[in-house]
């Protein structure tokens, strides 16, 4: 049975576009600033750039964020904090870190702060403390990281693990591969490698490379029922029997994550070999849990902590800094504004940093799957736009790519620009990175200032061209600029830096759900498509004709049918 709780309280009964706040907002912008260019509210004001800059600290140097080259004033950033206090954040902020089950489509708190909780705080779920659960699972982790990276553990032939392989899927593949590629430097333990795609070509692959007396392989999934991940974990037991003969060798080479204890014990996981999390860790929130075994593997348990220390100053920030310091909130608001007010449609992740590649990827899934929602919290639909597309590579690879059309394109493309003051791999003198970081700034810059027909124009006269050919060839040449961009500048990549990056994503994810007065906890959307393949997967396998779908689905099934030969 559905429980009232004291979030349903905050849940805003009025439709954003009806908030008073919101419409105070959007009518002032439209009136005022839609058509200002950035660069004259730098001009008139020179206290733009330390106005609209915050500074975090961390162990490991400061970050900065730079939130002025957004189209924002004073005026229009007050108008976003108040947006953001009559829409509750605050409140809802307090009802997940206090454990109120805001995820209320399954009955659920939302508790990912808990597993990086590094005051030990007690948290209560229905009455019962939660972290001496997670510190016993911590301590597990920590256990076993030691017993791998040692060599304490061996395989069924005596010898050190130097390979592991996470089988999951979303959540359960995206976090620990993104972390694990963001901090390779850090590697003391074993190689990872991924296999998430049920796609046979995946676990395929994988296996080629690997000693089967020397792999560990880690299930990980929160359900143990998804079924690519039961299929490759499956796919992968088939392999090592093949290898090892032995089925009691499984033991030593096969460990799971979930919640579900009993499916994973079925499937012939060793109880001991099990770790645990709980329902109230959102999938896509779930590296901070057992689901981040790999990378603790990977770095170091040590490692591993820094990365829940890196979080947990960033919830501490969130819980604790008023809305306009708080850098979640300046994220969410500034991102509200050009969604709902400019009626952007997408928001670019960019990187710096060529070992957080999959950084774009892994947020594309944390912040979709959360508020790519149509029906609010009351259960109707909403009248405004919600979660944008997220996507993004890292710099400079997209620069020779996509960035054609954030400069020249027709749509307003926000982008987050990431870049480390400084890089792990120095080489050449700093060469690399310098040249790396001036094409960061250069590109915010040349995002905003655009280039005028006037510039372009005498550009193209100094080359010597024809005046007939500047007539053809001006137009293309001109940037509009104005383009928004945030720089978030931190000071090297470390397990510390990244774990807090992560969580002021999270965070702003959390925050935009809450003014779009959706459930940002629950992904229903992602299970029609499942129900229909566990349809269609035994009609492929079947002779018969299909006629029971669309025409077209009929058609694409008969044609693999028939071409399947
Ligand atoms: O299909 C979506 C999803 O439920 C994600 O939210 C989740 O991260 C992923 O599948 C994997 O689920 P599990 O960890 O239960 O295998």
């Amino acid at each position: 049975m559905m429980t009232a709780t004291a979030a349903d309280k905050n849940f805003r009964a009025m439709s954003l576009t009806q908030d008073a706040a919101f419409v105070d907002l959007k009518n002032y912008v439209e009136a005022n600033e839609k058509d200002v260019q950035l660069l004259d509210w730098f001009q008139k004001d020179q206290s733009r750039f330390e106005k609209f800059t915050r500074h975090f600290k961390t162990p490991d140097g400061d970050f900065l964020f730079d939130f002025s080259k957004n189209r924002i004033t004073d005026e229009s950033f007050q108008l976003l904090m108040k947006l953001a206090k009559s829409r509750g954040v605050e409140e809802s902020r307090d009802a997940m870190f206090s454990a109120e089950k805001i995820n209320f489509t399954e009955n659920r708190a939302v508790l990912h702060v808990a597993l990086r909780n590094r005051a030990n705080r007690p948290i209560l779920v229905d009455g019962k403390d939660v972290m001496p659960d997670v510190n016993r699972v911590l301590a597990h982790m920590k256990e076993f990281c030691n017993e791998i990276i040692s060599g304490q553990w061996t395989g069924y032939t005596g010898k050190k693990i130097t390979d592991v392989v996470n089988i999951g899927i979303g959540g359960s593949d995206l976090g620990p591969l993104m972390v694990t590629e963001s901090l390779k430097n850090y590697q003391i333990g074993p190689n990872v490698h991924f296999v998430s795609n049920v796609d046979g070509t995946h676990v395929a692959e994988v296996t080629k490379k690997l000693n089967a007396e020397t792999t560990l392989f880690i299930i990980a999934s929160k359900t143990f029922t998804t079924q690519e991940t039961i299929t490759n974990a499956e796919t992968a037991k088939e392999w090592f029997l093949s290898k090892a003969g032995d089925p009691a060798a499984v033991a030593k080479h096969f460990v799971a994550l979930s919640t579900n204890v009993l499916k994973a014990v079925e499937f012939g996981i060793d109880e001991k070999n099990m770790f645990e999390f709980w329902d109230w860790v959102g999938g896509r929130y779930s590296l901070w849990s057992a689901i981040g075994l790999s990378i603790a593997v990977h770095i170091g348990f040590e490692n591993y902590e820094k990365l829940l220390d890196g979080a947990f100053a960033v919830d501490e920030h969130f819980v604790n800094t008023p809305l306009e310091q708080n850098i979640p909130v300046i994220l969410a608001m500034i991102g509200v504004l050009y969604n709902n007010v400019y009626g952007a449609e997408t928001h670019a992740l960019l990187p710096y940093d060529q070992y957080m590649h999959r950084f774009a990827a892994y947020f594309q899934q944390g912040d979709m799957e959360s508020n790519g929602k149509f029906v609010t919290r009351h259960g109707t639909r909403v009248d405004y736009s919600t979660g944008p597309i997220v996507w993004g590579e890292p710099g400079t690879n997209g620069q020779h790519a996509f960035y054609q059309l954030i400069h020249q394109g027709t749509r307003l493309i926000p982008a987050d620009f990431i870049a480390p003051v400084r890089t792990l791999n120095p080489i050449r003198n700093g060469l690399h990175h310098q040249i790396l970081l001036a094409n960061f700034l250069a590109q915010s810059e040349a995002l905003m200032k655009g280039k005028t027909a006037a510039v372009a124009e005498e550009e193209l006269k100094a080359s010597g061209m024809s005046a007939e050919s500047i007539a053809k060839i001006l137009p293309h040449k001109v940037f509009e600029g104005n383009k928004p961009t945030t720089s978030i500048v931190l000071p090297i990549v470390t397990p510390f830096t990244l774990g807090s990056l992560i969580a002021f994503y999270e965070h702003k994810i959390f925050v935009q759900g809450i003014i779009w007065d959706i459930c940002s906890f629950d992904q229903w959307g992602v299970e029609l498509g499942k129900q229909l393949a566990k349809v269609i997967q035994p009609e492929l396998a079947s002779a018969d004709k299909v006629t029971t779908h669309d025409a077209s689905t009929n058609g694409l099934i008969a044609f693999i049918k028939n071409n399947n030969a």
